[in-house]
C-alpha cells in the first residue's frame, strides 16, 4: 500500500467530502486509512493463538450480528455481560484505530490502539477484522484457529455501507456516485470480489466457516445450529431460542452495547440526522432493500459485476 493514487482521492474528497478516511491505496487491493500504515506490519506479524476466534468480513455484511452470536455461543449466553459491555471491549475490531483516523474523541482515548488491545486480551480471544486475506496476520495460515467469514449479496452490501459512509464518514455524495466507486472496488477496504472469494476459496478448510446473511435471515435458528457444531458446543433447544431473541434485529436495535450508538455520541463525526431512520448502524436488517434505491439500469450493472466476478464459482446469493 505504498502508492497513492491522487486522482481518486481527489475524486472521494470532491464527490464525498470524506476528508480523513480514505487516503491510501494498494490499486485493487485494499483501501485505508494513512494511519493503517502505522499498523499493518504489527497486524501481519502478530501472534496468532489457536483457540482465538475470528470473524472475517467486508463492512456491512452482519458480522456484528455474527459476531455476537459467536460470543454468546462461546460464552455460555451470558447475555448479562453481553449487554453490559461494548462489543468493542468483547470483540474488537483489531484495526479500528486505523480506521478512526485523526479522530481524538473520547472513545478513540478509550479504546487506546485497538492491536494492542487485541494483543493483550486473555484467550479465547474474539477477534473482528474487515482486512482482506493478503493483510491477515501471517500465522493464520499455520496456527488455524477457527475464523468465520461472513458476507452478503452486493446490492444489499451496497446500499447498507452508503448509509453508513453516511453516517460514519459524512459522505456527501448520491447513491448512484457511491454505487459507481463500489463496483471500481474504490470504497474503504476496497474490492469487494477478492475479499469474498478470498475466503471462499478457504471455506473447506475444517478451521473456516462461511456464512451468508441472508442465510442467517431465512433461517436463524439453523444458522445458530451450524455456528455452534463449528464451534463445538451444543445448545438445548431453550437456549436456542433464547439466542435467537437476543439476536433478533429488534432486540440488537435497541441494545446500546451493540448498536454504536454510545461510540457515535463519542465520536467526532457530522451531526446526526436523528429524524432520518437510515442513520443508524443497525438500520434495517432486510434482504431486499437495494430495490427501493436502484434504478434497473443499476440493477443490471450489478447483476452484471456479480456474475463477471462469479464466473467458473459455485457462489450465488439469494438478492431477494
Ligand atoms: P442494513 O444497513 O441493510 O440494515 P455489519 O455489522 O457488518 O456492519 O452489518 C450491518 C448490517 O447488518 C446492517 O444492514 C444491519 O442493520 C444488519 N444487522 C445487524 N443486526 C441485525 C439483525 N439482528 N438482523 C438482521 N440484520 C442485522
Amino acid at each position: 500500500y505504498e502508492n497513492l493514487e491522487d486522482k481518486f482521492i481527489k475524486r472521494l474528497d470532491d464527490m464525498f467530502g470524506v476528508k480523513d478516511c480514505l487516503i491510501e491505496v494498494n490499486p485493487g487491493k485494499c483501501i485505508l486509512p494513512p494511519k493503517y500504515k502505522d499498523l499493518g506490519e504489527r497486524i501481519r506479524n502478530m501472534e496468532v493463538r489457536p483457540d482465538d476466534i475470528w470473524l472475517v468480513s467486508y463492512p456491512r455484511t452482519g458480522s456484528t450480528w455474527a459476531q455476537e452470536m459467536v460470543w454468546c455461543i462461546c460464552n455460555d449466553l451470558d447475555f448479562v455481560k453481553a449487554k453490559s459491555m461494548l462489543g468493542q471491549q468483547r470483540t474488537p475490531l483489531l484495526e479500528l484505530t486505523a480506521i478512526m483516523g485523526n479522530d481524538t474523541s473520547k472513545f478513540k482515548e478509550q479504546i487506546g490502539n485497538s492491536v494492542e488491545q487485541v494483543e493483550n486480551m486473555a484467550s479465547p480471544r474474539f477477534i473482528k477484522t474487515h482486512l482482506p486475506v493478503p493483510l491477515l496476520p501471517e500465522q493464520l495460515n499455520e496456527v488455524k484457529p477457527k475464523i468465520v467469514y461472513v458476507t452478503r449479496n452486493p446490492k444489499d452490501m451496497c446500499v447498507s455501507y452508503y448509509h453508513y459512509c453516511k453516517l460514519v464518514h459524512g459522505l456527501q455524495g448520491s447513491f448512484d456516485d457511491f454505487c459507481d466507486l463500489f463496483i471500481q472496488g474504490k470504497t474503504p477496504i476496497g474490492p469487494i470480489w477478492d475479499h469474498i472469494l478470498g475466503f471462499w476459496e478457504q471455506r473447506d478448510k475444517p478451521n473456516v466457516l462461511f456464512l451468508k446473511y441472508e442465510d442467517m435471515k431465512k433461517d436463524l435458528r439453523t444458522a445458530i445450529g451450524q455456528v455452534s457444531r463449528f464451534l463445538g458446543k451444543t445448545l438445548t433447544e431453550e437456549q436456542v431460542s433464547a439466542l435467537e431473541d437476543h439476536l433478533s434485529f429488534s432486540s440488537m436495535k435497541k441494545n446500546p452495547a451493540l448498536n454504536l450508538e454510545p461510540i457515535l455520541a463519542m465520536m467526532e463525526k457530522p451531526a446526526l440526522n436523528d429524524t432520518n431512520p437510515d442513520e443508524t448502524f443497525i438500520r434495517k436488517g432486510k434482504v431486499g432493500d437495494w430495490k427501493n434505491y436502484m434504478s434497473q439500469e443499476l440493477s443490471d450493472k450489478f447483476d452484471k459485476f456479480t456474475e463477471e466476478n462469479l464466473k467458473g464459482t459455485t457462489l450465488v446469493f439469494d438478492t431477494n
